[in-house]
């Protein structure tokens, strides 16, 4: 048997939190010979909600589940820590422009970067999945320099495999049968779903689907509203469709993709005309624990991978200074 590996969930008593535990717990994520102990971070007032999850994951028996441990405090959550999914954020209330929402989010992903830098493993891999995930993910990363880059993440995959269900669907195949789709940028309504590149049952989409209008116009704004949609339909975000878009994305980062494309949002680098300095989503493959960015034709939709890593520079740019250019982390790394 493996050693057990330090698992941390922030907003482990919220929607994602219920969905994702058992998950990691049953070996989704890190393999079904890889016990894991898990680290719940939460704020004070939620801990008594907190403890209700972990009795329940207790009843639950899973003999990957060697250990948990409940707090409201940073340090303690990424002691030692292997991974973590960040999902604890701060929710938009009425009233709240995004500015203002970027600002909060930016606290506790400073926060959380921090502990992250003084107390977790320096081989420490991260999924930001808190909206705005990219930018806190940015946040997250900047706060912890001695860690790489290349080991932070921001979640697009719910993006990704929401494409996909939407061209099983129309196509009326498994999702299995689509391979190849991918979406670039921000995990907002400027994303670009791309599947100029992608086959299914190995023939080209757009020639299987033949329907060019519905894939420039009902397809990609499904895709780009489909969060909304649920919120009106179910009365909640979703929450089991975003847990298992988070243990995928997580799952084959380390696991490996099988030589399948994902989205993943990294640090940026150049490719695709984005310089660095964003968590831009991109297609991989994955293997032995590490992505490779896969170089994709995507110039004909270079204006709108443009504007995306636009909004996110801006986001960078405009709101969050004081927070990213700390003249401390600046001598640090
Ligand atoms: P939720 O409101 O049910 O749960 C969030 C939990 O985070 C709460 O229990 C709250 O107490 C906790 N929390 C807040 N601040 C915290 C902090 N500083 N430290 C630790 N825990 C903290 O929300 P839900 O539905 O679980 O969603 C969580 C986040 O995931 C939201 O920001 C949501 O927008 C985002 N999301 C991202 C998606 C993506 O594709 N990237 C998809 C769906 C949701």
């Amino acid at each position: 048997m493996k050693d057990p590996v330090r698992v941390v969930v922030t907003g482990a008593a919220g929607q994602i939190g219920y969905s994702i535990l058992p998950r990691i717990s049953k070996g989704d994520a890190f393999g079904p010979d890889q016990p894991v102990i898990l680290m719940l971070l939460e704020i004070t007032p939620a801990l008594t909600a907190l403890k209700g999850v972990e009795m329940e994951l207790i009843d639950c028996a899973f003999p990957l589940l060697h250990g948990i441990v409940c707090t409201d405090d940073p340090m303690v959550a990424f002691k030692d820590a292997d991974y973590a999914f960040l999902v604890g954020a701060f929710p938009r209330k009425a009233g709240m422009v995004r500015a203002d929402l970027l600002a909060k989010n930016a606290g506790i992903f400073k926060v959380q970067g921090a502990a992250i830098e003084k107390v977790a493993k320096k081989t420490f891999k991260a999924l930001v999945v808190g909206n705005p995930a990219n930018t806190n993910c940015l946040i997250l990363a900047e706060h912890a320099p001695s860690i790489p880059r290349k080991n932070f993440c921001a979640m697009t995959r719910l993006d990704h495999n929401r494409t996909i269900g939407q061209l099983a669907t129309r196509a009326g195949c498994t999702p299995s049968d689509v391979e190849g789709v991918c979406v670039f940028g921000n995990h907002s309504a400027s994303m670009v779903p791309f599947i100029e590149a992608a086959t299914i049952k190995g023939k080209p989409v757009r020639e299987v689907i033949g329907d060019d209008e519905w894939i420039a116009g009902e397809f990609i704004k499904t895709i780009k509203t489909r969060g909304g949609a649920i919120i009106k339909a179910r009365g909640l975000s979703s929450a089991c469709s975003a847990a298992n878009a988070a243990i995928d994305c997580m799952h084959d980062w380390i696991c490996g993709s099988d030589g399948k494309i994902v989205s993943m949002a990294i640090m940026s680098s150049g490719k695709y005309g984005v310089p660095e300095g964003v968590f831009y989503s991109v297609p991989c493959k994955c293997k032995d624990g590490e992505w490779e960015v896969v170089e994709l034709d995507a110039s004909k939709q270079a204006d709108a991978l443009k504007a995306t890593a636009d909004e996110l520079f801006d986001e960078r740019k405009t709101r969050l200074s004081d927070y990213i250019f700390d003249p401390m982390i600046a001598d640090a790394r």
